[in-house]
């Protein structure tokens, strides 16, 4: 066991997908096996755009079962919900008192609403609201509060963790040496994974395979995978083929050898090979699947789980908290 603490938040929007899972949050899984984990359903991250709270408590539920059945150490691991520990509105607050406004322009996502408001020639902020322009803050919070050394995140968080550093360093440069640096793990480079269409796996192209989706769906989409037209006898090149890109990440070395060769030898239609990829993934991700529904049958463990973890993390947070009205208020 290291003793560097691990910190790492799940937004609650659905079922991951494949790209998703293995480059935001297979990384956390791995850290919270041999470290003292706090990981947090982020639900008030959620709030800027999803404005239903059923659909902010199922999706809630839904990471929680997920992170779950995906295999986090619940022995090591404080999983909670973010909003349970009211410390986090505490520290939010006295953040934004040394968080200069500039750092906010610059956050990547506010930055992408102002340049598509600016090309549709409408008022830069035009549906940019608070939560949006702060989220850097609650997001530094949520680092700070718990004293993390390490926090797992996608690539797509860098900045946010180090954003994170920044207001460390301008609270520690005013009120002394308070906050310690955390460090931003990004998963290791599984390059990019491509969709059902062959391009990048994304939410927004509408090609992505759900980490943990029933059988009969699975298929359905692996089916979809767009293909050559060449023909089963005609050799194929692996490495130009999503279905054989995709395999790779579930299957264990001699398996892919195999297929390589199938591919390399011809007489293997897509057809067959996109079978061969169902029966993997379907195989590998059954035992979690299973779990991940039985938990979504069972919300009240899924609330114990996340109430325990409160508890742990409350200890923490108030300390926090102590030190910084201290430092901030003399109280
Ligand atoms: P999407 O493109 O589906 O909207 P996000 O942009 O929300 O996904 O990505 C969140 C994180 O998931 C990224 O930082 C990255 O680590 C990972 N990720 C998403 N898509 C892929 C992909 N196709 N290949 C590898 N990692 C991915
Ligand atoms: N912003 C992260 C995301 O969108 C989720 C998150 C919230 C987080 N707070 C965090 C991640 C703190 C790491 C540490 O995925």
């Amino acid at each position: 066991m290291d003793d560097k603490i691990v910190l790492t938040g799940i937004k609650p929007t659905g079922m991951p997908h494949i790209g998703n899972y293995l480059g935001a949050f297979k990384p956390s899984i791995d850290l919270s096996q041999n470290h003292k984990t706090f990981m947090f359903i982020a639900d008030l991250h959620a709030l800027n755009a999803v404005h239903d709270a059923k659909v902010v408590k199922q999706h809630s539920y839904e990471a929680a079962a997920f992170m779950i059945a995906m295999g986090v150490n619940l022995e090591n691991t404080a999983l909670f919900r973010q909003s349970d520990v009211n410390e986090i509105y505490q520290l939010t607050e006295f953040l934004m008192n040394v968080t200069p406004k500039g750092l906010m322009n610059r956050a990547h996502s506010y930055k992408a609403m102002v340049e598509k408001n600016t090309e549709a020639g409408i008022d830069i902020d035009s549906g940019v609201n608070m939560g949006l322009y702060t989220y850097p803050i609650l997001m530094a919070a949520d680092i700070l509060l718990y004293n993390s050394d390490l926090v797992p995140v996608g690539k797509d968080q860098k900045q946010h963790v180090e954003f994170a550093r920044d207001i460390a360093g301008y609270f520690n440069n005013i009120y002394g040496e308070t906050f310690k640096m955390p460090e931003p793990v990004i998963g290791e480079d599984c390059g990019i994974i491509p969709g059902l269409d062959g391009r990048k796996m994304s939410k927004s192209y509408d090609n992505t395979i759900p980490l943990l989706c029933p059988s009969n769906e699975l298929k359905k989409k692996i089916m979809r995978i767009i293909t050559d037209s060449k023909t089963p006898e005609e050799p194929k090149n692996p490495d130009e083929s999503t279905i054989f890109q995709i395999y790779k990440l579930f299957a264990n070395n001699d398996e892919v050898a195999a297929l390589r060769k199938r591919f390399l030898d011809g007489g293997l239609g897509y057809g067959t090979a996109k079978t061969i990829l169902f029966e993997k993934i379907d195989s590998v991700l059954s035992a979690p699947r299973k779990e991940y529904e039985r938990l979504m049958a069972n919300p009240a463990e899924i609330d114990k789980i996340l109430e325990h973890g409160a508890e742990q993390a409350k200890r923490v947070a108030a300390k926090t908290i102590t030190k910084i009205k201290k430092k901030m208020l003399g109280i």
